[in-house]
This record gives C-alpha cells, structure tokens and sequence, in this order.
C-alpha cells in the first residue's frame, strides 16, 4: 500500500459544517454519514456536463444503495443501474420505475434472471447462456453486454473489461449468437452495453471501447442505445480532479457521428462519482501504540466496514475534526482497525495531532462509494449504522 498523501478538505467541504460531537453523542461510532446535498450536487454536475442528447443517466446501485441516497438521485431523473435481485428490489420498493431500471449481472442463476424479467426491468445479457434463456423465455427485448477487449481501473481488480475479464460476451460470440438463433433474436437486442472498469479518468478509453462495439450494429440493426458503463473516476487524493464528462460527451458525439449513427441514445452508468465524496466513516480511537520506528492509531472499526484500503490498496483521506486547522503536525502514524488481521489496515502515514487519545474522533473521508455497500460482520461485528444529513 503506498504512503497516503494527504490534502485536507477545502474549507468550505461538508464535513467542516457538521457537528462531530453531536452526531457522535447522538449515535455512537461507527458511523457512516452522508450528506444529501453533496450527493445532489455530484449528480447535478453529471447531468449539466454529460451533453449528449438523447442520453440516460443511471445511477450504480452498488456503489451505495441507501433507500434516501436513491431518492434523492430519483426525484432527479436518474435511473438505476443493478447488478442483483436484491438491487432490484431496493429500486423498486424506493420509487423508481421499471423502465428505469437497468440489470446487468454476470454468473446468477436462471431463475434471478427469469424473475428480474418479470419484474419488467431491462437486462443486458452478459452470456451466450444468458441470452440464449432470455430468448427460449420469450422476453420480448433485451441489451447484451459485450466485452470490448478494452479495459482501465484503479486497481487490477476494478478492470472489467479485456482479456481475462470473466464479464460479459466476446463481439464474436455476440455475432455467433445472432447467427445461431437468426433475425428473431437479433430484431429483440436493442442495446449493446460495456463496462471497461471502475476508477477511469480518461475518456478516450471509453470511445476505444465504443469504436470496439460498433461492427456489431450491421448485425444487431434494431440498436436503439448504447450504454457504455460506469466507473467515471474520484479523486481520492484531494477532491479537486474531475472526471471530464463533457469531453467524455462530445468524445462519443464524434464517434457515433462519424459512424452515421447520430440519433443513437447513450447511457451512463456513474456510481462512485456521485457518491464517494458524500460520505465519511466516523469512528473513535481506541489505541494509540508507540512503537519504536511508528505510532500505531487503533480504531472502532476496521476492513469489515471499509475493506477498500486492504483490497485495492486505497487510500483514503483522515482528518481528526476536533483539531481542525492543526495540519502541519509532523508526527504520522498507521490507522489500524480493530479486526483480527494483519492486513487490517485502514490509512498510512496520517498526520497526527501532538496529543491524540483514546476516544478522539476520526473521519475517513471519502467512503460513500464501495464503503457500506461492502461491509461485512467479520469477528461478528455488525456492519456500521448509516445516518443520512443534510449539511
Ligand atoms: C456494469 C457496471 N456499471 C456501473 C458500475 C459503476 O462503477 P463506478 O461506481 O466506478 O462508477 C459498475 C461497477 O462495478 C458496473 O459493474
């Protein structure tokens, strides 16, 4: 894992406007707590600079599925992106629409798929065996989700796409599918989709990927949409990089233009981007370790609510919020959890302040994305409380 490099949030971030104590006096630690307007904010940002027409922006269920973080992205016109059953009916139940659900999963058993189908919402076939299920069950349309031979991500992990990737259907087995089961299939696909990865900065990779997919159109001539994935970047660092939609907009504008195919809709998938700087992990110290060469920091909680750091080797930004405006502290230190691992290794190289202690606040910042949504009760600790403000 490298050093984390810390840049503190800028003054005027939500996490300086709320009070820490209070929350911590009224719900205890470990906590997580995301802030409504910033996840407004992040989507309202998609939608001004993604300004390609006509366009579908879907929100990634995975990223942070809490049913009033879905409602605020709902009441704005985003749609759901799912990759489960269950995902399906956390959408549903909070409000939105079938037609506004999209279900792209890889390796689920026949029967989750026959289901999500009946619920009305549209899957992208990530299989020759799926499509081929999809089809013998007389589902009227469907998206296939194809395997560009394209892939980025901020982690080998994260990189969806290309070879070795175990998503979606290779181009050829999309054009040997069309040829095995004939016109009837093909006229039913209306949407091609890919997913290059998750952590990507560069637009370019997803017009590589677009240019990758579009041969399958003179086969697949009822394509209504293209939809080209999530995985729009954050930067974890210092929450100043932006991830360029509007160049990522024109980039697909050109492309499709290009290939004559001008009046194709386009959808995105963002999840992180939205939400990763609305959240903050909260918790308490409960050991501080001197040892000769480091200054252990011990926390309540661990890799079972924020397995991002041990599993990508993510760094995310830590700031004590009592000690606000004291940043210049030389003395750093390793922020460990309180899991029975090693490996359980929240944060290096965190400034500390001179006279940290034992039930000293402490922000993870940066933990809307892939923070609750991956926890786990390892060591039978329950996953954290999540409480929903608006800063
Ligand atoms: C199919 C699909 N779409 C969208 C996303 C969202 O990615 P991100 O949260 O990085 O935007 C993912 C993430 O894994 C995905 O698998």
């Amino acid at each position: 894992m490298e050093k984390t490099v810390i840049q503190p949030p800028r003054p005027g971030d939500w996490v300086w406007r709320v009070d820490w104590e209070g929350i911590v006096g009224e719900h205890g630690t470990p906590l997580y707590i995301y802030d409504l307007n910033t996840v407004k904010e992040r989507a309202r940002r998609v939608l001004l600079e993604f300004t390609y027409r006509p366009r579908r922006v879907l929100y990634s269920l995975k990223a942070n599925p809490h049913p009033q973080v879905l409602g605020e992205l709902l009441v704005m016109g985003l749609g759901a992106e799912t990759v489960s059953l269950g995902e399906v009916k956390r959408a549903l139940e909070v409000g939105f629409p079938p037609e506004r659900i999209s279900y792209t999963a890889c390796c689920v058993s026949g029967e989750e798929l026959l289901e999500v189908a009946r619920l009305g919402v549209s899957i992208n076939a990530d299989s020759v065996g799926q499509a081929r299920l999809l089809h013998g069950a007389g589902v009227e349309t469907l998206g296939l989700r194809i395997n560009p031979g394209v892939g980025s991500g901020h982690h080998r992990y994260t990189v969806t796409g290309g070879p070795g990737s175990k998503f979606g259907l290779l181009p050829q087995e999309a054009l040997r599918l069309a040829r095995d089961l004939g016109g009837g299939f093909a006229s039913r696909v209306r949407r091609l989709h890919f997913h290059v990865g998750s952590g990507v900065w560069d637009p370019g990779v997803y017009l590589e990927a677009l240019r990758k997919i579009l041969p399958l159109l003179d086969v697949y001539v009822e394509v209504e949409e293209i939809d080209v994935g999530g995985g729009m970047a954050y930067d974890y660092l210092a929450g100043l990089r932006e991830f360029d939609y509007s160049g990522l907009a024109l980039g697909i504008g050109g492309v499709l233009e290009e290939a004559g195919l001008g009046g194709l809709r386009v959808t995105i998938e963002p999840g992180r981007y939205i939400v990763a700087p609305a959240g903050v992990l909260l918790a308490r110290v409960t050991e501080v370790k001197r040892r000769e060469d480091s200054l252990i920091v011990g926390v309540d909680t661990g890799m079972n609510h924020l397995i991002r750091p041990v599993l990508y080797g993510a760094m995310h930004r830590v700031v004590f919020p009592l000690h606000r405006g004291r940043l210049e502290w030389e003395e750093r230190g390793l922020l460990v959890g309180n899991v029975c691992e090693s490996g359980d290794i929240l944060a290096h190289g965190v400034p500390l302040p001179p006279n940290l202690g034992v039930g000293d606040i402490v922000l993870i910042l940066d933990t809307g994305a892939y923070g609750a949504s991956m926890a786990s009760s390892y060591n039978i600790r329950p996953p954290p409380r999540e409480v929903v403000i608006r800063a």
